[in-house]
């Protein structure tokens, strides 16, 4: 089996981000709750996918690419990261968006324009739409001499997954005793993936759930992609001893909770109360697309008994602040 350490990957956050016991909201729900705040990994505002994008855009260098496109919503976080990252490794960085959702200039959108990003919009819901134009702008720079590398959106592919496992690893040489369940939002799918494979390799014991805040068929997408992530490490998710029961939550291994609310991107009127005290709380910001409604969802699911069976749970905070500044909570 090949290691995660073997890939050519590019050192773009300050790892291992911090794990530590949140210890006011532990007293209140009587569990040990913790959190993994990749939302201070170091560039820009946080977030999961600067660990994808140390794998991606590490390729992207092996290439020789010297343009990185990418795609998303109009106030991707993924797309913002890339733009961020891309500006540091002195690659050019084309974001062709989905005009969709706070286009104005405001969160994300400003801090794509700090970091130098060709900013397009596209008037469309389809990204077969978007990566078709991606490849058009592509090939004309390509004639240039240019050389192009191509993330899909939310860097959600085999390879960004690694990124994930490797965060478990993290967590395992961070905890005296491995924690019973890992928590974590599920956007495109790549992070959870990620947590999935790294599960099977890193804490076997430990279960892994993923609130899903978009509407796509998790249950099946994760499970896919994390066996395609092992596959690039010449394993498969079964050999790793992934049970598949899922997702009729009978799995001892994985579980989706759903918390997408009015819908992807909504602010959600039940997430509210549980932002609010996170951040009294802890200190701690989360935001109303992504962490916000995993928080809630993960809360929620807590007091129904769903989290009796483990002793300690790790959050994994995946950054996002940035949409606080684009929207307002509902
Ligand atoms: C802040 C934040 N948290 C979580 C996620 C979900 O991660 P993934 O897309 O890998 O499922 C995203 C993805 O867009 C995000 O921006």
């Amino acid at each position: 089996m090949k290691s995660l350490d073997s890939f050519q990957m590019c050192s773009l956050g300050l790892y291992p981000t911090p794990l530590y016991k949140l210890e006011n909201i532990s007293r209140k729900y009587g569990k040990d709750i913790r959190i993994k705040r990749d939302d201070l990994c170091g560039v820009a505002l946080g977030g999961n996918k600067v660990r994808k994008l140390e794998y991606l855009l590490g390729e992207a260098k092996a290439q020789g690419a010297d343009v990185v496109f990418t795609t998303g919503g109009a106030q991707s976080n993924h797309a913002m990261l890339t733009a961020a990252c891309a500006a540091r490794l002195g690659m050019k960085c084309i974001l062709i968006l989905k005009k969709r959702g706070v286009t104005d200039h405001r969160g994300n959108i400003v801090l794509d324009e700090i970091y130098g990003a060709d900013v397009r919009f596209m008037d469309t819901d389809s990204y077969d739409d978007i990566y078709s134009e991606m490849r058009r702008v592509g090939a004309e720079l390509e004639k240039e001499g240019h050389r192009c590398y191509y993330i899909p959106c939310g860097g959600s592919n085999a390879l960004g997954a690694l990124g994930y496992a490797r965060c478990v690893r993290e967590i395992r040489d961070q905890s005296e005793k491995a924690p019973g369940a890992i928590i974590s939002a599920t956007g495109s799918g790549g992070t959870t993936a990620g947590l999935l494979l790294g599960t099977r390799l890193f804490l076997p014991e430990t279960k892994l759930f993923g609130v899903s805040v978009d509407t796509d068929p998790f249950e099946d997408i994760v499970p896919a992609l994390a066996d395609e992530a092992a596959g690039l490490l010449e394993t498969s998710l079964k050999d790793l001893g992934y049970d598949g029961l899922y997702p009729d939550g009978t799995s001892s291994q994985f579980r989706l909770f759903h918390n997408w609310g009015p819908g992807y991107a909504i602010p959600n009127a039940a997430d509210t109360p549980y932002i609010h005290e996170l951040a009294r709380e802890e200190g701690i910001l989360l935001d109303p697309v992504y962490t916000g409604k995993a928080w809630s969802g993960f809360l929620q699911e807590l007091k129904k008994g769903a989290f009796d069976a483990y002793e300690q749970i790790v959050f994994v905070h995946t950054g996002g602040a940035a949409a606080l500044f684009a929207m307002d909570l509902a």
